[in-house]
């Protein structure tokens, strides 16, 4: 039967999401961990970027050889970049985020990047959302809240969106949408990765003499 009408999404927002398999990172949870830990004790005082407490570490090259390089390897390798152009070539950067109870990340985004994303390793129940918020909340509110409850849902059309952190799960979204981590009000730490993306090689302009700091996709 021929539809009349129809709602199509254009310019959306991308949200790549990925699950490692279950197997798998239940056999790395501990490694994955300790080695969140271990940095910790080699760099206790770490950064303060947006964390309002909690363990904010260096930064790092998805390059450096450790257990976190090699899930974001595979975890990018098997959903964004499957989407991405041949001739693209990715710089990737990561940090760890060690939420202790009551411990939260304020409002942000990830300036002069393009991709950025977090990969959850511990969270426990209620340790904190992680909330991104519709920069065109302000501009659309009136009709994005007129809508029913059903079409806002099919169509994602939300003043805010929230992620609960699960374990072994990876999302990589738009680094220009502001974004939070709730307090952590469990009894225990909540532990996740974050890292920026940036983007070469879509255009002929591409210096080939930068592409070494940049990896090969897999
Ligand atoms: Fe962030």
């Amino acid at each position: 039967m021929r539809r009349n009408y129809k709602a199509r999404l254009v310019f959306p927002s991308i949200f790549h999401e990925y699950i490692f398999k279950k197997v798998d990172f239940k056999k790395d949870k501990k490694d994955l961990i300790d080695f969140c830990y271990l940095q910790k004790e080699i760099n206790s005082k770490g950064l303060t970027k947006s964390n309002y407490g909690g363990w904010h570490s260096p930064v790092y090259s998805i390059n450096n050889d450790n257990l976190i390089s090699e899930y974001l390897k595979k975890g990018l390798g098997k959903s964004v970049f499957t989407t991405l152009k041949k001739t693209v070539a990715a710089k990737i950067e990561y940090w760890i985020m060690i939420n202790s109870p009551n411990t939260y990340n304020l409002a942000h985004t990830h300036p002069n990047c393009h991709l950025s994303g977090v990969f959850w390793i511990k969270a426990p129940k209620n340790s904190g959302d992680l909330k991104f918020m519709n920069s065109l909340a302000h501009v659309n509110y009136a009709e994005n809240n007129s809508y029913v409850r059903q079409f806002r849902n099919d169509t994602n059309v939300f003043d805010c969106f929230r992620y609960i952190p699960t374990e072994g799960h990876m999302v990589t979204f738009p680094s220009s949408i502001m974004h939070e981590v709730k307090p952590n009000k469990s009894r225990y730490d909540r532990i996740a990765v974050s890292y920026n993306i940036n983007l070469a090689g879509w255009d002929d302009n591409f210096d080939n003499d930068e592409s070494s700091s940049y990896i090969e996709k897999k």
